[in-house]
């Protein structure tokens, strides 16, 4: 099977700083805790923009670095967790917006793993040459279900969002992708239903749906349990996407992971038993940016003219699920 060839990336991060120290004022934290146990010192917050305007601005930036315009493209696949709308899928909007009318759009929902997934979809397409260009964008806005009166979680997340232009590559591609479905109740933020149905039979699981309390509309997250699967997941899935390759970890250029925390990030690490210098964070002054972390790494490492062709870069990521999943490509 081939590989894939990013021809373009681009990112879009919210204008409004919300720094540790603005936290203080409304929970009751510091920000030596913040920054000792997460690595995050900042987060953007996208006070205005919805999330479907984010993803279309970094996928105009994107196209724009691929040389390319909208109808160009095939097929949008979008990832998010946390979309303005149930539909139209976010992939439509933004198609919408950037003028690629008639090309297939999908969103998928692999929580923080997605962008990962997305990659993963529009590299079969691409292998299977039913589409020639692909935009694969994530785009979150995490902070429009968070709970600010939750200090454990709140603090941890920001808006933004990542794209990248893909064509079948010649270079190699492996993945593995999983997911802990058993692990559920671990991070997850469930949906309003309407309660004049008067045709709901109101069985426990229904019942149990439709009469969540309001906070708990709210993401909902047991930090520690989440910590501990996410540093073996990802070091499992590196592992296991190495073996396919026949690499050892050392041997690839690049790894980026997702942006959850510094102390996962630093734990995953040391049981990969991989340099750290090999390894991209932007954690610090984003926050997690659940699946738009990846690509607007990319987008950021590209920007600064630190990918080159031939590189061999390896994704790795987790999230609600609990899902996880890892690829290693040639760019
Ligand atoms: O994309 C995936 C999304 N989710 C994650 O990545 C979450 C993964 N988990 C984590 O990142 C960490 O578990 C947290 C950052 C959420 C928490 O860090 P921790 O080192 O696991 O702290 P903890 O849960 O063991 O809490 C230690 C203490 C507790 O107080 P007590 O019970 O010891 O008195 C917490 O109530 O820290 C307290 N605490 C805080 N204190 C100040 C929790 N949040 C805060 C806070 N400021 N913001």
């Amino acid at each position: 099977m081939s590989g894939i060839s990013i021809i373009g990336t681009g990112s879009y991060l919210p204008e409004f700083i919300a720094t540790n120290e603005m936290f203080t004022k409304f929970i009751e934290t510091t920000d030596e805790w913040i920054t000792t146990r997460t690595g995050i010192s900042e987060r953007r917050i996208s006070p205005d923009k919805p999330n479907f305007i984010m993803g279309a601005e970094a996928c105009k930036k994107a196209l724009a670095n691929a040389g390319i315009e909208g109808k160009d493209i095939d097929a949008i696949i979008v990832s998010t967790c946390s979309p303005d709308f149930f539909y139209p899928n976010t992939a439509c909007l933004i198609q919408n917006i950037i003028g690629a009318d008639g090309c297939a759009a999908i969103d998928i929902n692999t929580a923080c793993t997605g962008f990962i997934t997305a990659l993963d979809i529009a590299r079969n397409y691409l292998a299977a040459d039913i589409y020639k260009t692909i935009l694969v964008v994530a785009s979150e806005r995490l902070t429009s279900q968070i709970d600010y009166e939750d200090r454990a979680s709140c603090i941890l997340f920001g808006d933004g969002a990542g794209a990248a232009v893909v064509q079948k590559g010649s270079g190699l591609y492996y993945s593995t992708m999983g997911a802990k479905g058993d692990m559920l109740r671990d991070l997850y933020c469930k949906v309003e239903y309407n309660r004049n149905n008067p045709f709901f039979k109101g069985d426990d699981i229904l019942k149990d749906i439709i009469n969540t309390p309001q906070k708990e509309r709210y993401l909902q997250m047991d930090g520690k349990a989440v910590y501990k699967f996410a540093v073996d997941a990802m070091a499992d899935a590196v592992d296991k996407v190495c073996a396919q390759s026949g690499f050892d970890i050392n041997d690839l250029d690049l790894v980026i992971p997702h942006q959850a925390n510094i102390r996962i990030i630093q734990s995953a690490l040391k049981k990969m038993n991989v340099d750290e210098s090999k390894v991209y964070t932007n954690l610090e002054t984003h926050g997690n940016t659940s699946s738009s972390c990846i690509p607007m790494c990319l987008a950021e490492l590209d920007e600064a003219g630190r990918l080159k062709r031939g590189m061999k870069i390896c994704l790795v990521g987790f999230g609600a699920g609990l899902t996880y999943g890892a690829c290693i490509f040639e760019y």
